[in-house]
């Protein structure tokens, strides 16, 4: 069983306390949040639910706590205000993890590192480059959710389960994200050879496209910040990583050589597993979804270098 700290006790990292609470993750969870009495209410208020599931130590504490975490969560810092995008939030977000990556740089002895605060591509390449760890152990939550929501619009689509669908967002966790449509199918069979089998008319893929880009946005007008499936999003990460899973997931890391990128993170399909990002998965890429690419890394690269990476 793992210790996992949590930075940052906002929705997002307190969302994903409460999920892997439920499905029993984690033996040991420390919330960390520059708010202590935040962290500490929702502490209370999720060790109050643990008699409802599996018995958790759960508890606010500080950087002092970290040391034997063998996963760290980082939710810390700013999230988007109507009308923002990911990316207007790197200088802000970025001093907050420089602040962070000094604390751990001191208290932590090592562990996976897993990012979800925004821009998470750019956070999750400036935290490898400031902290000493194996690249591997490096991990952003990416396009994890982007996928989720393009698997969700094909099933509402095609009525068959998202589980039974494989189809990926990969690039920036962002406007720029690269919808997949060449290579998704259902349960092996491509998207078009099915809705033919099926006598469906083929998807409106400008349709499903905007409401995957444009998801968060929706929400955020609506109730100022998403949460529940973010948390839900790391609760199946942690799963993978602290059960060994070896699973599929279009998370972000620094790229050694996918598709010829390096020097820059960005979500790829990847098997996770104990050690963080196991492998990356190179499927072929149509010339438009090679362009999109490009253009999404090239993004990346911009914001990465104004911020001095
Ligand atoms: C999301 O996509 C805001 O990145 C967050 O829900």
């Amino acid at each position: 069983m793992a210790k996992i700290a949590i930075i940052g006790a906002g929705s997002v990292g307190a969302t994903a306390a409460y999920a892997l609470i439920a499905s029993g993750l984690g033996e040991e969870i420390v919330l960390i949040d520059v708010n202590r009495a935040k962290a500490e209410g929702e502490a209370l208020d999720l060790g109050d639910s643990t008699a409802f599931t599996t018995p958790v130590k759960i508890y606010a504490g500080d950087y002092s706590d970290v040391g034997n975490a063998d996963l760290i969560i980082f939710a810390a810092g700013a999230n988007q205000r109507p009308g923002e995008t990911r990316l207007d939030l790197t200088q802000r977000n970025v001093a907050v993890l420089k602040e962070v990556a000094g604390k751990l740089a001191v208290h932590w002895r090592g562990g996976i590192l897993l990012m979800v605060t925004n821009p998470v591509d750019v956070l999750t390449y400036v935290a490898s480059r400031l902290l000493d760890l194996d690249p591997r152990r490096v991990l952003g939550t990416g396009t994890i959710l982007d996928s989720a929501r393009f698997r969700y619009a094909l099933s509402q689509y095609t009525g068959v389960d998202a589980r039974n669908l494989h189809a990926y967002v990969i690039g920036e966790h962002g406007d720029t994200a690269v919808l997949l449509w060449s290579r998704a199918t259902v349960a092996g069979i491509p998207l078009e050879d099915f809705c033919q089998q099926r006598g469906l008319k083929p998807p409106d893929k400008e349709q499903i496209d905007q409401y995957v880009r444009q998801a968060a946005y929706r929400i955020i007008e609506r109730k100022g910040a998403t949460y529940y499936a973010i948390g839900l999003g790391i609760r199946r990460l942690c799963e993978a990583i602290l059960k060994n899973q070896h699973s599929v997931l279009t998370v972000t890391g620094p790229v050694e050589g996918t598709y010829g990128y390096e020097g820059v993170a960005f979500s790829l399909p990847t098997v996770v597993g104990r050690e963080g990002r196991l492998f990356t998965l190179e499927l072929p890429l149509s010339s438009r979804e090679e362009e999109e690419l490009r253009r999404s890394v090239d993004t990346l690269l911009k914001a990465q270098a104004e911020v001095g990476f």
